[in-house]
């Protein structure tokens, strides 16, 4: 048996997996652990399954000299020094697949909230004030038939391009390189570069993971670019876009709303930003269903498990560097 630290609270058919095999320290509170308990408790553990609220650096990796694992409840491992565990020979995985349709959902749902006010009418009918049915109030923009942008067409990118699809709607998309045609037209996508997406959509969708070259992709030349009626949608990671240069974009009618899942410093909202009506801002819950994070959680475990004992984890992200 090994020494496994837990960092949040899981669902207990996750932790079951996980404490038939090993000793498990859990973080068993609904915060991020504190720096300071990561960095003891790490310590003497042969296992990490780690949030994306941990930020997993050399000063984390230096305080665990036995660690031979970490494995990252989320697709996206920003938070982690991929590089600096490599050089120690640790293996790191990450929860692909199992997200992929809940965090599409979520983006159909900001497209629609935004574009046809749903989280404004809803305060409305809260505050009493739907006094009368009238033509002229709370008109949005329609979803149906209009251009989809997707920047990322990878794995959740795709899911959206086909919720898209129901919505008859065109869709453009942008990647490193193009995906192969037969699976463009079964998508039903279109590739276009960046600022011809951006020129060209009704809605801008990001789901780019975030390194160093997407940082800021999305930044004031970017709203510059797009149409006054357009809408920026982000379930992605939060400094892929510059929120500054966004709430300036918003509060100046440059592009008509956002719909924003994440936060360049999270969990801080960018001053400005929560007096955006055409703003929908919800606290990072892409993949916030029981499902899903239940089937995250024994991904985790099952990457952790197999790191554990020796074998290639099915979800590491540099297994070929490390061996
Ligand atoms: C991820 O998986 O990267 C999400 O941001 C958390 O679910």
């Amino acid at each position: 048996m090994m020494k496994i630290l837990v960092t949040g609270r899981l669902p207990e058919e996750v932790m079951a997996v996980i404490k038939k095999e090993h000793h498990v320290e859990a973080h068993g509170e609904d915060r991020p652990m504190e720096r300071q308990r990561l960095l003891d408790l790490v310590g003497d553990k042969e296992g990490l399954l780690c949030m994306i609220t941990d930020r997993v650096d050399k000063e984390v990796l230096d305080s665990a000299p036995y660690l031979k694992m970490i494995a990252n409840l989320a697709v996206g491992y920003d938070n982690i020094d991929v590089a600096a565990a490599t050089l120690r020979g640790i293996p790191v995985s990450n929860t692909p697949g199992v997200l992929t349709d809940a965090t599409a959902d979520l983006t159909f749902a900001l497209i629609l909230a935004t574009a046809r006010r749903v989280v404004e009418g809803d305060k409305r009918t809260r505050a009493g004030r739907f006094r009368f049915w009238v033509p002229l109030q709370f008109l949005g923009r329609e979803v149906s038939g209009k251009t989809l942008g997707i920047v990322g067409l990878g794995r959740i990118g795709r899911a959206v391009a086909r919720r898209a699809r129901g919505f008859e709607m065109g869709v453009l998309y942008n990647n490193r390189h193009p995906i192969e045609v037969s699976l463009e037209k079964e998508l039903g996508v279109e590739y276009a570069d960046f600022n011809t997406l951006l020129a060209q959509s009704d809605f801008v969708s990001i789901h780019v993971p975030l390194t160093e070259e997407t940082r800021h992709l999305v930044d004031g030349e970017a709203f510059k670019r797009m149409k006054t009626t357009a809408y920026l949608i982000n379930t992605s990671r939060g400094p892929i876009v510059d929120e500054r240069a966004l709430e300036k974009a918003l509060r100046e009618g440059k592009i008509a709303g956002a719909g924003l899942d994440v936060y360049e410093n999270e969990p801080s909202v960018t001053p400005g930003l929560m007096e955006q009506e055409n703003a929908v801002l919800l606290p990072h819950m892409g993949s916030a269903t029981i499902e899903t994070r239940t089937r995250m959680g024994l991904k985790a475990a099952e990457n952790l498990l197999a790191g554990l004992s020796g074998k290639r984890p099915p979800d590491c992200v540099n297994w070929e560097d490390i061996s």
